[in-house]
């Protein structure tokens, strides 16, 4: 659901109004692309081609690199020239919340947009991060979220996206644990009504055992590990590192040391977040299962 036109159409709204009518005129591909800095390492591409061949509709996704003050301009560059809608990577989920006229209820809780779409002047931002992590834990990894107790490493961008989903689902417990407690503390506090939240710093998570350990910090990304204590996962946990890799993260090495029943890293959740931007774009559910294992052997 999308709520609250947050301005009036402007004069280059209108513009790439016009310039959309004009495309569809003259049936062109629609275009779409990943934007970020750096973006070249982006999967994304691959993955929406993917989804489009399993439907025989031809994609036109590419990569858009902007400088990182030059977000806007390149968007708006992009929608004049015929673009349909953008997927949004670091460093610019922020400030595509800040530029979408229209805003769904999953954006706005998590203030952050990793999903345009450009529509009649309007420029409607979606998230999909939370909804792809929850679908690869419940449904590809087989793991109820409900009644559980979950724990999330970090209280960043990556965290705070999805925090909202992962509430829906109804864990017993939703910890946040993040070296900056401060962090921690503000973001349980945003999402109180929505669970039972609590944010702490990682040394009192010292003789405490989860169900779920989710990292969503971005240590695997520099290869360092957060500063967990020993003991978090037994046989029944399972652990999840949001970010992808070839090997095993040192996190889920981590967790392997320690017997953890189930250990996944973020692959699954890239495939199933671009899934939900697909439906957004093009009102069809694609297959990701498929996709997600010609991806996992494209990267070794
Ligand atoms: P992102 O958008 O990827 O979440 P971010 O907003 O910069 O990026 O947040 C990075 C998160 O990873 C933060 O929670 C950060 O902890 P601090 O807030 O205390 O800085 C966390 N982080 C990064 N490297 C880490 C490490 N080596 N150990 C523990 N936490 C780490």
């Amino acid at each position: 659901m999308f709520v609250a036109d947050r301005g009036k159409v402007s004069s280059s709204q209108a513009t790439q109004v016009a310039c959309n009518r004009i495309f569809r005129k003259l049936n062109m591909t629609e275009r779409y692309a990943v934007i970020g800095n750096p973006v070249a390492h982006s999967q994304s591409p691959f993955i929406h081609a993917e989804f489009g061949k399993a439907e025989n509709r031809t994609i036109r996704y590419e990569r858009l690199e902007a400088a990182v003050d030059r977000f806007a301009d390149v968007v708006s560059a992009f929608v004049k020239t015929g673009g349909s809608g953008l997927n949004v990577t670091l460093p610019f989920k922020g400030e595509a919340f800040t530029l979408a006229t229209e805003l769904s209820e999953r954006a706005r809780e998590a203030e952050a947009v990793n999903t345009l779409t450009f529509r009649d002047g309007a420029i409607i931002g979606d998230n999909t991060d939370g909804i792809g992590l929850v679908r690869d834990i419940v449904s590809n990894l087989d793991f109820p979220i409900e009644g559980r107790d979950v724990l999330i490493l970090g209280a960043g961008g990556a965290v705070r996206g999805v925090l909202g989903p992962i509430l829906e689902q109804k864990p017993a417990s939703l910890t946040i644990a993040n070296r900056t407690l401060i962090k921690a503390e503000s973001l349980a506090h945003h999402f109180s009504s929505a669970g039972n939240c609590r944010g702490v710093g990682y040394e009192a998570l010292a003789g405490q055992r989860f169900d779920i350990v989710i990292n969503g910090t971005s240590s695997s990304l520099s290869n360092e590990l957060p500063p967990i204590p020993h003991g978090l996962f037994s046989a029944r946990t399972l652990a999840y590192d949001m970010v992808y890799s070839s090997g095993l993260t040192l996190f889920l090495q981590r967790a392997q040391s320690e017997n953890a029943g189930m250990l996944a890293d973020g692959l699954g959740m890239l495939v199933e977040q671009a899934a939900e931007s697909y439906f957004i774009w093009h009102g069809v559910k694609p297959e990701t299962r498929v996709v997600t294992n010609l991806l996992r052997e494209k990267l070794g």
